[in-house]
């Protein structure tokens, strides 16, 4: 049984993020899909309320999911604790690679666990959370970039 972890802050879940868990969902048995604490960003959304909208949207999705939060201690303690073979990251672009190399690196270095980089789908290449987030705010659509049970949430609905 093939065990991937994919984490992120998803501040919230995108389309592009929603495309990656069920690729990553094709090559892995299971699939968690981790809310992690990123001290490095201000979250919008508490852990409980992103793992619920994760929930709700992965619901009737293909694949076998899990969904879950921490918000201490490392990554590949996590990945120990699930008996992970793999960490999943989408890649956009060249700027995504060069921020997400060295962690893929330093897991490994920490724990011998790998990272598998899925190169993310040019229609929603350009979809970031927090583009989402100032497009909700103005009053846009963001129909097109996230599912329905987060652009409800965003839109305090
Ligand atoms: O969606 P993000 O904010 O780019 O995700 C980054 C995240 C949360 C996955 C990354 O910061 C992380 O792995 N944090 C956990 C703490 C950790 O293990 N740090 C050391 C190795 S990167």
């Amino acid at each position: 049984m093939a065990i991937a972890v994919y984490p992120g802050s998803f501040d919230p879940f995108t389309f592009g993020h929603l495309d990656i868990a069920i690729r990553a969902a094709k090559m892995f048995d299971t699939v968690h899909v981790v809310v992690v604490h990123n001290p490095n960003k201000k979250p919008r959304f508490s852990a409980a309320a992103r793992v619920a909208m994760i929930s709700e949207v992965l619901e009737n999705q293909p694949g076998n999911f899990v969904i879950n939060s921490f918000d201490t201690g490392l990554l590949v303690d996590y990945c120990k604790t699930v008996n992970a073979d793999a960490l999943v990251k989408g890649i956009r672009s060249t700027v995504d690679l060069d921020y997400e190399l060295p962690m893929a690196q330093v897991n490994r270095d920490l724990s011998g666990i790998e990272t598998v980089f899925i190169p993310g789908d040019p229609r929603t290449g350009f979809v970031s959370s927090s583009l989402v987030k100032q497009v909700a705010d103005l009053g846009g659509d963001i129909s097109k970039y996230v599912p329905e049970p987060v652009a409800r949430k965003l839109l305090g609905k």
